[in-house]
C-alpha cells in the first residue's frame, strides 16, 4: 500500500487526491478498487455533468453505473425529497403512509404496457435484494427450487443474486447452497445464434434440472456481462421452453428498466414477452437507493400469511424520489430523448465497426451502449489492455465510461437520460479519437 504523508497523522483530513485514495485503501475493502490508473475524485454532479475536485468537467457517460437517470442532482428530484425528509423522514410499512400505494399504482400503471396482469410491488433498497425476493416468491408459487440463469449474466450480490450470476470474475469459491443451471446466452458475436442459444436451454432444463423449474431469470440486454444483446427471436423462444417447464419468467430490469432502451418502460417490451415476475432499481431512485419486485396477483398471493420485512423499502423519503423521477421521465420527454439520443450515438459509433481494427462489435439500444475490443477481427480475442487505456485516454478528454464483460475488453456507456446529440457526438468522437491514438 502507497504512505501517504497525511496518514501519518493522528487526525486524517484528506487533503489530496493521493490522501483521499490512501484513506480509503487503509480502512476500506479494495472491491472494487478505483477505475483508473491514477484515480480520480468526482465531488460534484448537475444534470449529465459531474466535475472533479479542481472543477474539472466531465461528461458522465457511465451515470454511476446506468443509476443516474434523470441527471445528477436534479431540481425537481431533490425538492421533493427534501419536501418529503421535512415532513416525515422514516417509517415502515408496519404503518399506513399514502405515499406507498399510491407510488406503487403509478409504477403499475407504467409495467402494465409489459404485461397487464402485473399489478403488486414489493420494495427493497436494492438490485440485489429484489432479485433475492423475486427468488423466493418463484419459489413459494411454484414449490420448485431449481432456477435456470444465463451465461454473462449479472444478477447482485445477495447469496441468491450471486448463485445467478453467470460470470467467474463475479463468483467466489463458495457453495451459495442454490440451485442454478446456466444456459448460453444469445451471444451472435461469440457464434451463439437464437438457435443454438434456444437448443442450448432446453438441453440444460433436460439435462441439469428435474425438469420443473421455479423460474427463468434473464436481463433484457445484459448489463455487466457486456451490453450482449439478444436477436428478436431469442426471448420469445426462450419464454415458450420456460413455460412447458413450468417456469417462471422473471425479467431483471435492473439497468434495462425506466427508458434505459428508448422508448419502452421495461426492456423486456421490446422483445414481446409477458414477464411473469419483474425486478427494478438502479434508474427508478436516480441514485436514491431503491429496488422493487412486481408481479401478477395470482403469484403475489404465494407469500399470504408468511413473513416478509425490509426495514427501508417503501418509506416515504424512498417513495418521495421515485415519484420525482417518474415526473421527470414524463415532463422532459426522457424516453423520446433516450431513443433518439441513443439512435444517434449508437449509429456513429458503429461505423468504427470498419474504421478500427479493435472494435469487434457495437451494440445495445437506446443509451445503453456496448463496444467489444478485441485484438484483431478474426482470433477475436478479447482485447482489455486496449479497454484500459481508452478508459484513460477519455477521461483525460472529458468523458467518463465503464468496461465489462467477462474479459473487461467491453466498453460500456450508460449516460444520464438527459444526455443531448452534442453530448453523444462529443463522447462518439472522444471514443475514436482515444481509439486511434492507441
Ligand atoms: C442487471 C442487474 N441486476 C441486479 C443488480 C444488483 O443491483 P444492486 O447493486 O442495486 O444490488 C445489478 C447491479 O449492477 C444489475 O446490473
Amino acid at each position: 500500500m502507497k504512505k501517504s504523508a497525511v496518514l501519518d497523522q493522528d487526525v486524517i483530513s484528506p487533503d489530496s487526491t493521493e490522501a483521499v485514495a490512501a484513506l480509503r485503501e487503509k480502512h476500506v475493502l479494495p472491491l472494487p478498487g478505483p477505475m483508473y490508473a491514477k484515480p480520480i475524485q468526482i465531488v460534484r454532479g448537475r444534470g449529465q455533468f459531474v466535475f472533479d475536485e479542481k472543477g474539472k468537467k466531465y461528461l458522465d457517460g457511465f451515470a454511476g453505473v446506468a443509476t443516474v437517470s434523470i441527471g445528477h442532482s436534479h431540481p425537481h428530484w431533490l425538492k421533493k425529497i427534501k419536501e418529503q425528509m421535512d415532513e416525515y423522514f422514516h417509517t415502515t410499512s408496519l404503518y399506513l403512509h399514502p405515499s406507498l400505494g399510491l407510488l406503487a399504482q403509478r409504477l403499475v400503471a407504467m409495467v402494465k404496457m409489459a404485461n397487464p396482469m402485473l399489478e403488486m410491488c414489493f420494495f427493497t433498497n436494492s438490485g440485489s435484494e429484489a432479485n433475492e425476493l423475486a427468488a423466493l416468491i418463484a419459489k413459494n408459487y411454484t414449490g420448485s427450487h431449481e432456477f435456470v440463469a444465463l451465461q454473462h449474466s449479472y444478477h447482485g450480490r445477495t447469496l441468491m443474486a450471486m448463485a445467478l450470476t453467470g460470470q467467474s470474475n463475479w463468483r467466489h469459491s463458495t457453495p451459495y447452497g442454490q440451485s442454478v443451471s446456466f444456459a448460453k446466452a444469445n451471444y451472435t458475436y461469440r457464434g451463439y445464434k437464437h438457435k443454438e442459444a434456444l437448443d442450448d436451454l432446453n438441453q440444460v432444463i433436460r439435462t441439469s434440472t428435474s425438469g420443473r423449474i421455479a423460474a427463468f431469470y434473464a436481463e433484457p440486454i445484459n448489463g455487466v456481462g457486456g451490453v450482449i444483446t439478444p436477436e428478436p427471436e431469442y426471448f420469445p423462444g426462450a419464454y415458450d421452453i420456460i413455460k412447458k417447464a413450468g417456469g417462471l419468467f422473471i425479467a431483471d430490469e435492473v439497468q434495462t428498466g425506466v427508458y434505459r432502451t428508448g422508448r419502452e418502460f421495461l426492456g423486456i417490451q421490446k422483445w414481446r414477452v409477458k414477464p411473469d415476475i419483474v425486478t427494478m432499481a438502479k434508474g427508478l431512485g436516480n441514485g436514491y437507493p431503491v429496488g422493487c419486485v412486481i408481479t401478477t396477483r395470482e403469484i403475489g398471493e404465494a407469500m399470504k400469511g408468511k413473513l416478509h420485512y425490509n426495514t427501508f423499502g417503501g418509506s416515504p423519503v424512498q417513495m418521495a424520489a421515485v415519484g420525482a423521477v417518474l415526473d421527470v421521465l414524463e415532463k422532459e420527454k426522457l424516453a423520446e430523448n433516450t431513443h433518439e439520443v441513443g439512435t444517434h450515438f449508437i449509429a456513429k459509433l458503429k461505423k468504427l465497426e470498419s474504421k478500427n481494427p479493435h472494435v469487434g462489435e457495437v451494440r445495445g439500444m437506446g443509451l445503453m451502449v456496448g463496444i467489444e475490443l478485441v485484438k484483431d477481427k478474426k482470433s477475436q480475442e478479447p482485447a482489455s489492455d486496449i479497454a484500459v487505456k481508452v478508459l484513460d485516454k477519455t477521461k483525460d478528454k472529458g468523458l467518463l465510461i465503464g468496461k465489462g464483460g467477462l474479459s473487461g475488453n467491453i466498453l460500456r456507456i450508460k449516460p444520464p437520460l438527459c444526455w443531448t446529440k452534442k453530448d453523444a457526438d462529443f463522447a462518439a468522437d472522444a471514443i475514436e479519437e482515444s481509439l486511434s491514438e492507441i
